[in-house]
């Protein structure tokens, strides 16, 4: 990590803005290696030396991977006059440093959402040049079989015209005309699962993003609840790309 002056530090993890970190370092309220730093223009190595504020040790990272499990009814984005968002389900903090959703789920689509303040990553998840693999499970109004597997394979055209590419459909069962599936694709254009089981007759009626290249939404997370990517799981994101 690059050498950097200790109140933009603060500033990018969201702990305070530049103009106050100088006021709490003149309060005495920053350390460096356990000695009061009043300068907060200092610069430090955040690799190589402790920093606390207000006692805390202070773990500088610089940039933040989350996912979220996120709920029916709140919409991708990170902010919106009216309704909820998916930053409103985290701390503050996140909010402050700039983190975002990666691409989009429907605001009546539950699951996997990752978010992050990397700019390149996220855009590079989203491109359509970097196919990551999206997975979905699908409850869909109809009996879906062989030949719609088929038409996955060979790429749906949705009701309006357009080409998907090649996907995967796996039936894991048909009840009462209902049918209960995993959907792979590739691609994320807008509405796209509900879309293609629309254009095989058989529309969505509930839907859930399982994972995103690698990683996978943990079964410990609640509809709501978030956590902190591990390092293995954003290695693995940025292996995808
Ligand atoms: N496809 C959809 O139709 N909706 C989503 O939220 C994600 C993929």
């Amino acid at each position: 990590m690059a050498v950097q002056r200790i109140d933009k530090l603060l500033a990018a993890m969201g702990l305070c803005s530049r103009k106050e970190a100088a006021a709490y370092a003149r309060k005495g309220s920053i350390a460096v290696d356990g000695v009061v730093c009043r300068d907060a223009s200092q610069k430090i190595d955040p690799d190589r030396v402790c920093l606390t504020f207000g006692g805390q040790p202070v773990g500088y990272q610089e940039h933040v991977y989350l996912m979220l499990h996120k709920p029916l009814g709140v919409l991708s984005a990170t902010e919106d006059r009216e309704q909820r968002t998916v930053l409103d389900l985290l701390p503050g903090v996140y909010r402050s440093r700039g983190v975002f959703p990666v691409g989009r789920l429907d605001k009546d689509t539950s699951g996997l959402l990752l978010l992050t303040d990397d700019g390149a990553l996220g855009h590079h998840l989203t491109s359509p040049k970097h196919q990551v693999s999206k997975v979905y499970h699908a409850v869909a109004d109809g009996a879906l079989g062989q030949a719609d597997v088929d038409a996955f394979a060979a790429g749906i055209r949705l009701r309006d015209g357009t080409q998907c590419r090649p996907a995967k459909l796996e039936i894991r069962s048909v009840t009462d005309g209902k049918s209960d599936v995993l959907v792979t694709v590739q691609e994320g254009k807008y509405h796209q699962v509900r879309r293609m089981l629309a254009a095989r007759g058989a529309p969505v009626l509930t839907l859930e993003r399982l994972s995103e290249g690698d990683v996978v939404l943990d079964s410990a997370l609640k509809p709501g609840e978030w956590r902190e990517l591990t390092a293995q799981e954003i290695a693995a994101l940025r292996y995808e790309i």
